[in-house]
């Protein structure tokens, strides 16, 4: 079965095409987030504008990879939400005119399972139920328990800011361009190359909720220590020793937190499989740090880097999953949609 997928949530513009959830045929992702550094976050009108310049280009371009027509293709899915509504409406508009005209099935699909579904994307390692999964975006921070495909329990997630949020907000305080995740996480390698493996206790900054019993998360906090942090040792221009030094802080203590409440709900349920996944999932130290506090027996998910980043392709692997047809006529855009609507 050949699924089409069309995400279009944030700032990315994506279109895919993927045979049995699995087997990606082809991928294609544009960005509107180069506009974004002048602002230094996203401007949902301008966002929105651009997902209306691109997405008909974006599929076409999927189309001519995978050398297929639209004819080939058997159905259509698209994200439903969450994420900001003028972007959600252009893929969900898009998805339900194709659908009328080609005569195609459509399936919504909820964003965030759409980044559990990621993890499929590697046929030679497909994950096992039960598990748990962590998923780190720009706007969500949950940490979930499936049974089963479509048996599904939240355990906690962010009280405030999302880990991704955190990273971007901080990265603003240090100057870093937008998103803040890829510019903290280079220059905190940065830090890593000086200092190899004997560098000090990355303690500049506080673990909030480390120890709380339970599966929540907060990052504003730690935005505030950063803060209070450059108001009392103001940064030097181009002081890039200090910024490597407060990146590898900022990164280490949200990493600190992510891989301590994992643990805890993997020992807690007693699986075997997790799963980690979402933007902030495609930073390094993250993802090595994970691998290395793991228990030796539990299997680890983590999707390629493209696919932890928004992308269509996970949207069409939901979809293979979890194959709710409903009639284009009837769908509509829910931004606020959350991981067990
Ligand atoms: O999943 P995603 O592409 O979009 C949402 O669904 O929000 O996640 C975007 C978030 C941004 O906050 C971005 O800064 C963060 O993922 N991110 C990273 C890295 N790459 C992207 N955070 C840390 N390290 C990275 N390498
Ligand atoms: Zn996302």
């Amino acid at each position: 079965m050949k699924t089409l997928g069309i995400e279009t949530s944030c700032d990315e513009t994506a279109a895919a095409i993927v045979h049995n959830g699995q087997h990606v045929i082809s991928n294609v992702v544009a960005s509107s987030s180069e506009m974004h550094i002048k602002t230094g976050g996203i401007i949902p009108e301008v966002a929105a504008r651009e997902q209306i310049k691109s997405i008909v280009p974006v599929i076409d371009q999927a189309l001519d990879q995978a050398s297929l027509k639209i004819s080939d293709i058997d159905n259509i899915a698209v994200t439903k939400g969450p994420g900001l509504i003028g972007s959600l409406l252009v893929g969900i508009e898009t998805a339900k005119t194709l659908c009328l005209l080609y005569k195609k099935k459509l399936i919504p699909v909820n964003h965030l399972l759409g980044h559990i579904y990621a993890a499929w994307l590697d046929p030679q390692n497909t994950p096992h139920f039960p598990l748990i999964a962590l998923i780190v975006s720009g706007g969500h921070t949950d940490l979930v328990y499936l049974k089963d495909h479509q048996d599904l329990i939240w355990l906690g997630g962010t009280r405030d800011d999302a880990a991704g949020e955190a990273f971007d907000k901080t990265a603003r305080l240090l100057n870093l361009d937008y998103p803040g995740g890829p510019a903290i996480s280079k220059a905190a390698q940065r830090y890593f190359q000086l200092y190899n493996t004997n560098h000090p206790k990355l303690d500049l900054f506080p673990r909030p909720m480390l120890n709380t019993n339970d599966y929540d998360f907060s990052f504003s906090g730690l935005k505030t220590s950063v803060y209070n942090h450059l108001k009392s040792k103001p940064l030097m221009e181009s002081d890039n020793e200090a910024i490597s030094l407060l990146t590898a802080n900022i990164q280490e203590a949200i990493c600190d937190v992510l891989i301590s409440k994992s643990l805890k709900a993997i020992s807690e349920y007693k699986v075997n499989n997790f799963i980690l996944t979402g933007g902030v999932a495609a930073n390094n130290r993250l993802r090595v740090k994970m691998a290395e506090l793991l228990p030796k027996n539990i299997n680890l998910f983590v999707p390629e880097k493209k696919y932890c980043t928004d992308n269509a392709a996970m949207i069409a692997a939901a979809a293979f999953y979890n194959q709710e047809f409903i009639d284009p006529a009837s769908l509509d855009a829910n931004p606020q949609l959350t991981i067990t609507d």
